[in-house]
């Protein structure tokens, strides 16, 4: 659903087949049937929890044994919790560092090294403006999405000499669900909120150029950007007042 529902049904309007992996088979199933019938294009179904470390593997196995190769991984999968971080339950703070990084690492290092082989493709990692720097109230969140930022520049660098792209597309908020499933209030946030097919038109445009970093949106791209003026502490504090869930 959300932002990887919007990459999936660009994807496929372009003609591309398509693997979509996510824990609600019955969702997924729908959204391939309705795909599949649409754009005449084959869509396998792989029903994963990436919070479980063997997820990636199995994945990475369904593809080859059925001699899938994988052009564009996107990894989009992603959850958060919105509120103070002394607060967070702990099986929570282990399920968001396992799906939003480790499930992303894992299935970057399984499928690129086939795209480095094969000389093209590339990864596209849904990272978020708030990975740009700490966001109070959504302190784990924020790390994850840094570090989904910093690997994606390094691999990046590591591939771009044999024809493979890697971008990390940082969005700031969107309408998708994603807030509410998180406890964020959205009438608290002090920003825009715009809809997926903007990410995934900039996202695509960004990799389709071999871009390392694409803001959507050009208050995305000038709050990026307006941090090379300001202290890190003013960085973070206006991180925390545009989310507003830390009140003080
Ligand atoms: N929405 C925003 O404001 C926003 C802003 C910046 C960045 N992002 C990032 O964009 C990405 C997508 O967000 P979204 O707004 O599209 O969220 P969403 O609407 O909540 O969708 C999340 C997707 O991830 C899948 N997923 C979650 N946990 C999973 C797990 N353990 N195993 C397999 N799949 C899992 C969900 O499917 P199932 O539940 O069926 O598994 C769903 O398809 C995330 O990485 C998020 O951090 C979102």
């Amino acid at each position: 659903m959300g932002i990887g529902e919007a990459f999936a049904r660009e994807y496929a309007r372009r003609g591309n087949d398509l693997v979509l992996v996510a824990r609600s088979e019955d969702r997924l199933l729908v959204l391939a049937r309705e795909l599949r019938s649409r754009y005449g294009i084959s869509v396998q179904v792989c029903t994963e929890d990436l919070s479980d470390a063997a997820s990636p593997e199995r994945i990475y196995e369904h593809c080859r044994s059925n001699g899938i190769v994988i052009d564009i991984l996107v990894n989009c999968a992603g959850l958060s919790r919105a509120g103070e971080f002394r607060e967070m339950p702990l099986e929570k703070l282990e399920e968001i560092v396992a799906v939003n990084m480790l499930a992303s690492a894992r299935l970057a290092r399984l499928f690129l090294p086939d795209m480095n082989a094969a000389g093209s493709g590339g990864i596209i990692n849904v990272a978020s403006l708030g990975g740009m720097q700490g966001v109070p109230g959504l302190a784990l969140y924020s790390a994850t999405k840094s570090f989904m930022i910093t690997l994606s520049e390094a691999l990046h660098m590591e591939v771009k000499n044999h024809g493979v792209n890697v971008l990390a597309v940082c969005p700031g908020f969107i309408d998708t669900g994603f807030l509410e499933r998180t406890g964020h209030d959205a009438s608290v946030i002090r920003l825009p909120v715009y809809s997926a097919d903007k990410v995934v038109r900039a996202a695509i445009k960004g990799f389709e150029k071999n871009r390392i970093r694409v803001f959507p949106t050009l208050l995305d791209a000038l709050l990026a950007f307006s941090q090379r003026f300001v202290s890190r502490k003013v960085a973070i504090m206006l991180s925390g007042y545009f989310a507003g869930i830390v009140k003080r």
